[in-house]
């Protein structure tokens, strides 16, 4: 079976607008030559990478009979606002257990979960730590009201979610071929790792060349390498594919700073020089920390000669930011 017809076998509800571009931003001249791919251009409040995961979940939710999907983030998820936004599109109640949402004015994408009668259950830290407890209790309780719930995990990734962005990396395939021009690496930020694992499951099934990298915006390399490992083994199996697991050197470690969410030194550069060189609205969270990773790398190493950042989006967790970002 070609690679069309194995991406073809996952059904998906299109939510995003795909194929999303890619854009040259910066020239061999100048080191590494920078192209990026505007999944931030998903949509409006459907944006960033999580629609991608979205398409498949929702379908099987749909499928399920689901008319309720649960799911978790920080008080500013992009992958809770994307769900809540799509549950409205598609007539679903959505509850979203929320880090550190209590008592907080609503902004950014929580003023948007409000905005779409998203049913929103703050939670501390520490109990954010039993989350897929939380879920399971939340789902537990809607049944008994009638409700036929579906969990989504955090972040959208699970294996089916990650399909989303094995089908990416068609569409970056077919932008090489027809463009005449090869990436050397695809970076990305890594924050449940969906996104990552999904790129470098695509890049096998699709036979890119590029040595997809990661820049984790919480907890270290190793958690990531773990992580993506189990991701893989699973989309493996699904995939009709061995996928190699544990590569070296592929998560750009160090540009986490004091924790997730909050700004660094680098970061809030990375957000200014792609604002004002290239127009490109980065965020404190994850694609500015993942720019700042793509920018320290040392020329002649892991990027190649020609890399392609994916923009995942993010940027309504710019605005509840502003003062870290302007200070
Ligand atoms: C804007 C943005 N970029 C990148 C990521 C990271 O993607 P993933 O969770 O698939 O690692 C997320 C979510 O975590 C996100 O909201």
């Amino acid at each position: 079976m070609n690679e069309q017809k194995i991406i073809e076998q996952f059904n998906r509800i299109p939510l995003g607008r795909l194929d999303t571009p890619i854009e040259k931003i910066s020239s061999l001249e100048d080191g590494v030559e920078i192209w990026v791919k505007r999944d931030d251009l998903t949509g409006l409040g459907l944006s960033g990478n999580k629609i991608r995961k979205l398409e498949y979940l929702l379908w099987e939710a749909k499928e399920a009979g689901a008319d309720t999907l649960i799911t978790c983030g920080g008080v500013q998820s992009n992958h809770a606002r994307a769900t809540a936004l799509a549950g409205a599109k598609l007539g679903l109640k959505t509850h979203v257990l929320l880090r550190g949402a209590d008592g907080v004015i609503p902004q950014g994408n929580l003023l948007l979960m409000h905005l779409v009668g998203a049913n929103v259950h703050p939670c501390t830290p520490e109990e954010y730590l039993e989350r897929d407890a939380h879920m399971k209790r939340i789902a537990s309780d809607l049944r008994k009201e009638g409700c036929v719930p579906y969990i989504i995990p955090e972040g959208g990734s699970n294996a089916l979610g990650c399909m989303g962005y094995v089908r990416a990396c068609k569409e970056i395939a077919d932008f090489e071929r027809q463009k005449g021009v090869t990436f050397d690496s695809i970076v990305c930020a890594v924050g449940s790792g969906g996104t990552y694992a999904g790129l470098r499951a695509g890049t096998a099934l699709v036979g890119l060349g590029a040595r997809v990298l990661g820049v984790n915006v919480c907890d270290d390399a190793e958690t990531f390498t773990r992580r993506t490992d189990g991701l893989l083994e699973e989309l493996g199996d699904r995939l009709g594919l061995e996928l190699p697991l544990n590569p070296e050197d592929t998560i750009i470690d160090g540009f986490v700073g004091p924790g997730y969410a909050v700004p660094t030194e680098a970061c809030r550069d990375a957000i200014y020089r792609a604002a004002s060189d290239h127009a490109l609205i980065l965020d404190p969270v994850y694609t500015g920390k993942a720019f700042a990773g793509l920018l320290a790398e040392p020329q002649g190493g892991r990027l190649g000669d020609r890399s392609l950042f994916i923009h995942t989006g993010g940027a309504f967790g710019l605005f509840p930011q502003a003062e870290a970002i302007l200070t």
